[in-house]
């Protein structure tokens, strides 16, 4: 980006003068670089919310109007009218693909899609009640036991396309394990949602199975939702991790643990255990609402609250349309849905939350679209990493090629005790 300007700093009696960057959309950051090596000093910012970790031309949040683009095109867009293999691609290479290239594409994703026959034996030693997204991780840090890699640049395209293709398989096959079903095979004519759909649903390899156009849109919304948002916890951690040099798929397993935390994407499960109690208590909303006021009671609204949106995330709203739509053309009356509305409804008045400008984010109804299509709540958060895996691989890739590329080391500051010595047990 292009630096102009600067900032100065007054401390100690010295004046600092730092330069600033300016991104692509106007943001303005003070470039501190300079500032422990030149000057001495550290800034301070648990939780890195007003810290800029790196410049990236992947993904553009403006939370204060509820803006989400990938690569300059609207999310609203892209739900509307990509098919999810479409944005992976833009989201990768950084420009969408003309028909000649999501087909060879696909061909390539479809060459990587099956799993090596002794990877499956990992999946007999998970004990049945193993939730999917520890199998997830464990199985993505395994596939490079089986994928050996080099750091090289070349290396890095086949292992992008291995892990998005094998992580849809990997996905299915934790589900059909926790049903006790077959394994099914992946299948090259089918576009990746109607593989996906294909095995997770199909009986057995040799049954047919009938893709539901409802299903298939209503996943493929959903994919292209969770499919980046920038600098989050699980993206951070995928370039923490990449920053060593370790390889991609350590980096990647790291994101599903990220991710899975009930704080990330772990809370669109958590959001049907609140709407269910909500239920089971006879719908006394306030009841959770001043449970979510009252800090002593650990209690949060799940789906509720978001580190950069203070307005209405866009994909909450896309996904609160599409919920009424699913619902309707399957047919499906669910009380939670309108147990969401009224608790948002109810939120939303409170001056506690538009205060604090807590306003639902994507995790809020996604759960009520799952739940519609079938998908177990343990894989929840799965259908949120098979999502969330080409926007993790193309910021890893991002940063390998970063020019300022460099092991993250964050500084912190040091409150414990000052220097004292050593005494021996007996005299202690
Ligand atoms: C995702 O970063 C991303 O982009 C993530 C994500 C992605 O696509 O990768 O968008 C996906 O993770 C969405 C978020 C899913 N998590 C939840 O729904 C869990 C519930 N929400 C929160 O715990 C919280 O809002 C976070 C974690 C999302 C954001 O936390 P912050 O930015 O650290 O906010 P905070 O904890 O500093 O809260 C600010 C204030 C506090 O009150 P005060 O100290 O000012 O009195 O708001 C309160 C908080 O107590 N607050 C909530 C709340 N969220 C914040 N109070 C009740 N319920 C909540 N949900």
């Amino acid at each position: 980006m292009s630096e102009e300007k600067t900032a100065k700093i007054f401390i100690e009696g010295k004046e600092i003068e730092l330069p600033v960057i300016v991104g692509s959309e106007g943001e303005t950051a003070i470039d501190i670089r300079k500032l422990r090596t030149g000057y001495g000093y550290t800034t301070y910012d648990p939780g890195y919310g007003s810290t800029g970790s790196c410049q990236s031309s992947i993904t553009f949040i403006n939370g204060e109007k509820g803006i989400l683009r990938y690569r300059g095109y609207p999310i609203e867009e892209l739900a509307e009218n990509a098919s999810f293999e479409e944005v992976t691609y833009l989201t990768i290479y950084g420009e969408l693909p003309n028909k000649k290239q999501l087909a060879d594409f696909n061909a390539k994703l479809n060459s990587y899609d099956s799993i090596h026959e002794d990877m499956k034996k990992f999946f007999e030693n998970f004990p049945l009640s193993a939730h999917p997204m520890a199998i997830l991780s464990s199985l993505i840090t395994a596939l490079s036991t089986f994928n050996p890699t080099s750091d090289k640049i070349e290396d890095r395209e086949e292992d992008i396309l291995r892990l998005i293709a094998k992580v849809k398989t990997l996905s299915a096959y934790a589900y059909r394990k926790s049903q006790g079903l077959p394994f099914i095979y992946p299948r090259d004519e089918l576009t990746y949602v109607q593989d996906f759909m294909s095995m997770m649903w199909r009986k057995s390899n040799s049954a047919k199975y009938e893709i539901n156009p409802v299903l298939e849109k209503a996943i493929n919304v959903l994919l292209i939702l969770h499919l980046d948002h920038e600098q989050n916890c699980s993206a951070s951690t995928v370039r923490m991790v990449g920053s060593s040099q370790g390889n991609v798929y350590t980096a990647v397993a790291a994101g599903v643990a990220a991710l899975w935390g009930p704080l990330h994407g772990g809370a669109n499960q958590k959001v049907l255990d609140m709407l269910k109690a909500i239920q089971d208590d006879g719908g006394d909303y306030q009841k959770y609402i001043d449970m979510a006021k009252d800090k002593s009671s650990g209690f949060r609204l799940m789906g509720f609250g978001h580190r950069v949106y203070k307005n209405f995330d866009p994909r909450a709203t896309i996904l609160k349309k599409a919920a009424d739509g699913i619902l309707k053309e399957l047919n499906i009356q669910d009380p939670l849905l309108d147990i969401a509305k009224n608790l948002e409804k109810i939120a939303l008045e409170d001056d506690f939350f538009v205060s604090r400008k807590l306003f639902p984010n994507v995790d809020f109804y996604s759960g009520i679209i799952y739940r519609a299509l079938q998908i177990p709540e343990e894989m929840f958060t799965v259908m949120f990493t098979l999502g969330r895996v080409p926007g993790w691989l193309a910021q890893w890739r991002e940063s390998r090629e970063d020019p300022h590329f460099r092991i993250h080391r964050p500084r912190q500051i040091y409150t414990g005790p000052t220097e004292r010595h050593f005494v021996a047990i007996d005299k202690r």
